[in-house]
């Protein structure tokens, strides 16, 4: 194989900033106003302006900035009233935190399997899950490519279920039309360092009703009510708030975001068409209904047999030593350890959930297990390189079938 290549591929670093995101920080600093405060009593005024400016991005009613998309997704649980006793149905394919942030609240996650082209939860697969005690689903649209909402509304609606859209993956994307995170109840953001608008860390949660804005503001700010006195602690709630700092970069960042996702889609798009002439290769389609994506990290799927028996080790293994920057995908959540040990909350029966055990086995997860087995994919800044450097991911990807 010919490493070569090694010298010519230049991939830009992430994130990437410039005067401008310093400036806004050196103000947050040189104004002395350190943290937000509270509706009502402002004292920085970033995280106000950036809620007001990630909504209007978003499409969105109203948005609740909070200093984690973690946290952003428990906020928008407790809002809704999701805990002890409750079941959640969330995709097996994705990070920790969407169903970590269910058993903080101390409900149970149930994880459902995922549709071997699109990556994302299989709509079909969740009527199955449902039981006596389901109260809400959380769609994941990994990768950016959105959940199959309109069918996944459907069933909610039947069941008489919240949604929540995890859209930590997601920023500018949009099915059918519709930005996601205006279909369900709420829709939240992770602003986590690798993510395509970031702060370094932050989340918001979006939503369309003025009631459950006001709650998710109050559980993520100790219980305070809108423009209500500051030790007046209406409900249970926590300290969850954004700060100046993380909305300053975060405002300069938005600034940055439209050029840099319209390069990311061209990218996708020209990656994919070439990709999807190797034989062995299959490139994340979007979900059918995709009207936008937000690219976050891009997946392929490749068959071992048609690149001589090439495990996903080593074709990560290639692909880093070729100098391609590359992002380890998710290990499915029933098989992690945390689930798989059921190492969770005390106190909670996690027994009639789907996984602990021997329900973990794949074979109960049988498409994302497969999928995870032979998988590798690239993260965003990849799609934000030249022409030239995504040939020569293309070429040396075809170079890998040839050696082993
Ligand atoms: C799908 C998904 N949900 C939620 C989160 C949690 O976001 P954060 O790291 O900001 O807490 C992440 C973070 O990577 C994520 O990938």
């Amino acid at each position: 194989m010919s490493f070569k290549l090694n010298e010519k591929i230049k991939f830009p670093k992430w994130p990437i900033y410039d005067e401008n995101e310093i400036k806004y920080l050196t103000d947050v600093i040189k104004s002395g106003k350190w943290w937000c405060g509270f509706p009502g009593m402002h004292e920085g005024e970033h995280v106000w302006s950036f809620q007001e400016e990630f909504a209007k991005f978003q499409e969105a009613s109203h948005c609740i900035a909070v200093f984690n998309g973690t946290v952003a997704i428990e906020s928008a649980l407790m809002a809704l009233d999701i805990g002890l006793g409750d079941e959640v149905i969330v995709s097996d394919y994705t990070f920790v935190a969407s169903a970590s942030a269910v058993v903080a609240t101390n409900a149970v996650p149930i994880f459902c399997d995922i549709d071997r082209e699109t990556l994302v939860m299989d709509v079909n697969k969740i009527e199955n899950l449902i039981t006596k005690n389901t109260k809400a689903i959380i769609a994941v649209h990994l990768a950016g490519n959105p959940v199959e909402m309109d069918a996944l509304m459907e069933i909610a609606n039947k069941f008489n279920l919240h949604v929540i859209e995890d859209c930590a993956h997601a920023h500018g994307s949009r099915y059918k039309g519709k930005r996601v995170g205006n279909w369900g109840d709420a829709g939240t953001f992770s602003f986590q360092a690798s993510k395509v608008l970031t702060g370094g860390e932050g989340g918001a949660v979006i939503c369309k009703s003025k009631d459950l804005a006001d709650k998710i503001y109050s559980y993520s700010d100790c219980g305070r009510i809108i423009n209500g006195y500051g030790y007046k602690h209406d409900t249970y709630g926590t300290n969850y708030r954004m700060s100046e700092y993380q909305a300053a970069v975060l405002r300069a960042q938005l600034q940055k975001f439209p050029t840099q996702h319209e390069l990311r889609n061209k990218n996708a798009n020209y990656l994919t068409k070439q990709l999807n002439q190797i034989d062995g290769i299959k490139v994340m389609k979007p979900t059918p209904g995709t009207t936008e994506l937000g690219w976050y990290i891009y997946p392929i799927v490749f068959e071992p047999e048609k690149f001589n028996g090439l495990t996903k080790s080593q074709f990560y293994k290639k692909l880093k030593y070729a100098g391609i920057p590359t992002d380890d995908n998710y290990p499915p959540l029933h098989n992690l350890d945390c689930f798989k040990n059921i190492k969770l909350r005390k106190g909670i029966n996690y027994s009639n959930s789907n996984w602990g055990g021997t329900k973990s086995d794949n074979n109960n997860f049988p498409v994302v297990s497969d999928i995870y087995d032979n998988s590798v994919e690239f993260p965003h800044e990849v799609l934000l390189a030249n022409k030239d450097e995504l040939d020569n991911i293309v070429k040396f990807i075809k170079s890998m079938k040839e050696t082993n």
